[in-house]
């Protein structure tokens, strides 16, 4: 140990997260504090979350063995993998040509013409270092010629006529074949890819590739393909989908004691404006979407799961939880749940709320706990927004910490008769936790299809027979996978994530197994120093500016306050040509007009008053700006640079009057 990880002590200590007064309040005071909470201090919750789980070292220590036992196991299961792990293997996104890869993968379902894909393809696979993957990977198939015998067919060897430049063989190979052979070839190898991902096009065909699973006493959440409408046209064609889905899962033949099935709903295709700005809307219309969804769920005894998606998006989703949780239609079903995902600095927050819920209605919630999946895109969004903090963990041990403390939250006594406990991951140290920390309380088990197989059949012969495994399952067309797809590539092929490591065989078990608190006691901090805050990105002597997320509602309602005297009708603003002898005041002195300005949204409100400029006026300011410029550009840049700071600074402390007036 170096430095102690431990940060100063918090200078309003909280009663512990298992304390039963954190649950045990009004819901809008516990909605505030989820919303209070949306940029809580990362160290100080990791400490907190460390001190919960009391784990000595000789607890972790046979936590980390067990784990590297199972890793064992399963490795001798997975035996060499299959087509894609190999390939994220050997292209991880730490490289470069891993990354063209990447973004090839993500550009090509989304470009609409064949022209568009055709630069893509010749722009990517130009640039990166293809023959420095040659002969690394195991794989015949990698190895015989990367990625070009994927896309064409072909082998491609060293002695290829290139001019001794790697970049340059495959640039030749393109150049030989044509981008439309190439095109081809990617489109079947993203479909390659979709095969792994997705159970079925259609319910039929994955209600009969489920049937294997059915017979070990596992079962499923399908996932209808789409996300994120952006019309109601497309909004229908989902709602309809799920429909359909529900049906199909509910007629679905299943050995007797299968557990129900469920169907996994994703908010954002079930209406096209689903964000805060739009809430009235969204409570009026998407509302009674899911709860029919949720009434055909109750009549053909298929559980609901609402998935999580992005952090501006919880307060919305919750609000539209309750509604339907409290709907006549879902009341004393128990079948309704959610998903809480553990990167976020306020999922315990989030599950006292949902016990709260659930206790003041009494009908169990199923709660689905994951680590997230839109982790990459929370960080550049929160950078981009200029926010002071991240809404996620900026360590990947801290998020693996924070879902233990949520789970041990999850099986103590808080929640017993109120939340169920699902465990959605592919991380064998997690569930040695799990299985751990369990206790005799009843809980279910959940992976993707596609990952994690050898891990849960492993893991299933020696766990307690009551044990099962839900597989999130998606089902639909290739033109639905992108995003979906995107998020697997990102979590196979990041070289912290736990699949990506499992497979290989360089990262000895042993290191794979080591406790996620014993390795943050070894850091001198509980924060990452690669991801510096969201507005150091461009060095300590340049801040971005300063930015806030509207969709929180305790971000909004302190910049609504600040905002409100200017909204005021009272208030009236003033303008005028700054090079009028009295600028601001419209004043007889002047020979300009006068002229009244009303609101855009409300002509019949009138903001201020501006002055119009005569020539003569109009005259002088070129003059005098002619005179500032060659002033200007005399002085020292250092002048210059802090004179644009303080204009920056002025607007930032402006923002509440400039937004009003806009
Ligand atoms: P691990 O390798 O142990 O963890 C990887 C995760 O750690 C990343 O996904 C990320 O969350 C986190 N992480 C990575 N790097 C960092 C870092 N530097 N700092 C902090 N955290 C980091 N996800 C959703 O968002 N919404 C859902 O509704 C949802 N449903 C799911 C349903 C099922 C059945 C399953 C299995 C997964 C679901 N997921 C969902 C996806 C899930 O979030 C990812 O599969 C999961 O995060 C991978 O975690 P792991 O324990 O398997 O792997
Ligand atoms: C996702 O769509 C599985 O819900 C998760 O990435």
């Amino acid at each position: 140990m170096t430095t102690s990880a431990l940060p100063p002590a918090d200078p309003a200590p909280r009663p512990s997260p298992l304390d039963a007064s954190q649950w045990q309040q009004p819901l809008d005071t516990l909605m505030t504090h989820l919303s209070r909470d949306y940029l809580a201090d990362e160290p100080h919750l990791i400490q907190q979350f460390i001190e919960m789980l009391g784990l000595e070292y000789s607890q972790r220590d046979r936590i980390d063995e067990a784990t590297a036992t199972l890793v064992k196991q399963v490795r001798e299961r997975a035996g060499r993998g299959r087509m894609v792990d190999t390939l994220l293997q050997q292209y991880s996104l730490s490289t470069h040509e891993g990354l063209q890869l990447m973004c090839l993968a993500e550009a090509l379902l989304r470009v609409p013409d064949r022209y568009t894909i055709d630069a893509l393809i010749k722009d990517k696979l130009s640039v990166a270092d293809w023959r420095a993957h040659l002969g690394k990977s195991p794989a015949w198939w990698v190895n015989a010629s990367t990625w070009s015998l994927l896309l064409t067919g072909r082998v491609l060897t060293l002695d290829d006529p290139t001019d001794g430049h790697p970049a340059n063989a495959l640039k030749t190979l393109v150049n030989r074949l044509g981008e439309p052979v190439i095109r081809k070839a990617m489109m079947a190898t993203m479909k390659l890819m979709g095969h792994q991902f997705v159970l079925g096009q259609t319910m039929k065909e994955a209600l009969h590739r489920s049937q294997q699973q059915f017979r070990q006493g596992n079962t499923y959440s399908y996932d209808m393909l789409g996300e994120a409408a952006l019309t109601q046209a497309d909004a229908e064609r989902y709602a309809n989908a799920y429909a359909e889905a529900i049906k199909a899962a509910g007629a679905a033949e299943v050995p007797p004691g299968t557990p129900i099935p469920s169907v996994s709903i994703k908010l954002s295709a079930l209406h096209p404006r689903y964000c805060v700005g739009q809430q009235q809307r969204v409570m009026d219309e998407l509302v009674p979407t899911v709860i029919s969804l949720v009434q055909q769920g109750r009549t053909h005894n298929v559980a609901i799961t609402i998935d999580a998606e992005e952090a501006a998006r919880l307060e919305l989703s919750l609000a539209v939880f309750e509604a339907v949780y409290t709907s006549p239609e879902a009341k004393g079903w128990g079948g309704l749940g959610l998903v809480v995902q553990a990167y976020s600095r306020r999922a315990l927050p989030t599950l006292y709320w949902l016990t709260q819920l659930s206790h003041q209605q009494g009908d169990v919630i199923p709660v689905r706990l994951v680590k997230g999946a839109y982790w990459d895109a929370e960080i550049k969004l929160a950078q981009q927004l200029g926010l002071d903090n991240y809404p996620v963990f900026t360590l990947k041990s801290n998020t693996d910490v924070s879902y233990l403390a949520c789970a041990r939250y999850l099986l103590s006594e808080n929640t017993e008769g109120l939340l169920f406990p699902q465990f959605a991951t592919h991380n064998a140290h997690t569930l040695t936790s799990l299985l751990n920390m369990a206790n005799g309380r009843a809980f279910e088990c959940q992976r993707l299809h596609g990952m994690g197989e050898a891990l849960y059949e492993t893991l299933l012969e020696s766990a307690p027979k009551e044990l099962y495994c839900r597989i999130y399952a998606p089902v639909g067309a290739h033109r639905d996978l992108l995003p979906y797809l995107v998020r697997r590539l990102l979590e196979n092929g990041a070289n912290s994530s736990f699949v990506h490591q499992l497979l290989d065989e360089r990262v000895p078990p042993e290191t794979l197994s080591r406790h996620p608190i014993s390795l943050l006691i070894q850091r001198d901090t509980l924060v990452s120093h690669r991801i510096v805050p969201p507005r150091a990105i461009f060095g300590p002597s340049r801040f971005t500016a300063q930015g806030f997320d509207m969709n929180i509602h305790a971000q909004y309602s302190s910049f609504a306050e600040a905002m409100a005297p200017f909204l005021d009708e009272a208030t009236q603003w003033q303008a005028g040509p700054l090079v009028a002898h009295d600028p601001l005041l419209p004043s007889e002195a002047s020979s300009g007009s006068v002229h009244q300005v009303t609101s855009l949204y409300d002509h019949r409100k009138v903001v201020g008053k501006v002055l119009w400029t005569d020539n003569a006026t109009a005259t002088a300011a070129i003059d005098t700006a002619e005179q500032a410029f060659s002033s200007w550009y005399m002085r020292p840049v250092e002048e210059r640079a802090a004179l644009l700071d303080r204009c920056g600074e002025t607007l930032e402390t402006h923002m509440p009057e400039l937004a009003a007036l806009c």
